[in-house]
């Protein structure tokens, strides 16, 4: 049986977003996807949530002119500020309830930590949905706004990025949390220095990949597991310096020609 190409819109504030639409292609490759980086107005993570609705509505919009079935927020941040994900006139997706949710189901002593941008910390988004779930369970949250410039600069395995990993992550692990959710969509590109940082005991939840089986669950999609060609349009608000260096490293093959587009 044959399923149904749908076209899915995605969009983060920058290339960490990729890491969602990776695993949206590992799952659904059949796909067609168009992914918006918002690259001209990052970072999201230190705007108000009164800006970044504007930004997400205008994101939205340019979607829809893609006439996309449905849009996956790619994007913490971004995620952290919408209220209501039925306002919108195609099925919208956020990355927070999901990882709360597989947060929540993974973390057995209770304490689980939260590193994001400073304005989905600010919200509390993450400990509302999880203490919804579990009133229980203690969360501990750290802002680390410098992790997102260091990846969009491609800084990855860096002796300067460790050293930030570990002052950030250290209040963390003196909270002895055995769960620890990757708040920001680019931060599985640090997967192997947190990882470093963290040691092999602590669970890593990742926001980029617990969004996709509510996509599939959604559209009563199994997973599908035969090997496609991509079919991605990309999107960039300016031009990305990293896009050749980063996109490879999720992709395995080289970047698109993006178009850049002004919102
Ligand atoms: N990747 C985004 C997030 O998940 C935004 C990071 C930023 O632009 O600050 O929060």
């Amino acid at each position: 049986m044959s399923l149904p190409i749908l076209k899915i819109g995605v969009f983060d504030s920058g290339l960490g977003g990729l890491t969602v639409l990776k695993s949206l292609f590992e799952k659904a490759p059949q796909n067609q996807y168009f992914y918006l980086g918002d690259t001209a107005r990052l970072p999201y993570g230190s705007k108000s949530p009164k800006v970044l609705r504007k930004y997400i509505d205008q994101n939205v919009q340019f979607l829809l002119t893609k006439k996309v079935d449905a849009i996956v927020v790619a994007c913490n941040s971004a995620s952290s500020v919408i209220e209501n994900l039925n306002e919108f006139p195609v099925p919208v997706f956020d990355v927070i309830k999901p990882s709360a949710r597989a947060a929540v189901t993974t973390s057995l002593e209770e304490r689980i930590g939260i590193i994001a941008t400073r304005t989905t910390i600010s919200q509390k988004t993450y400990v509302k949905a999880i203490q919804s779930l579990n009133p229980l369970i203690s969360v501990f949250q750290q802002a680390c706004p410098l992790l997102v410039p260091l990846v969009e600069e491609a800084w990855l395995e860096d002796p300067i990025t460790n050293l930030v990993l570990y002052r950030y992550l250290s209040a963390l692990l003196q909270a002895q949390v055995d769960t620890l959710i990757l708040g920001c969509t680019h931060y599985p590109l640090l997967l192997p220095a947190i990882r470093k940082v963290v040691g092999p005991d602590i669970n890593i939840i990742s926001s980029a990949n617990c969004v996709v089986d509510e996509v599939l669950l959604h559209f009563k999609l199994p997973i599908n597991n035969e090997k496609l060609d991509a079919k991605i349009e990309l999107y960039l608000t300016d031009a990305s310096p990293s896009l050749d260096t980063i996109y490879p490293k999720i992709f395995f093959s080289p970047a698109p020609q993006p178009e850049l587009i002004y919102l």
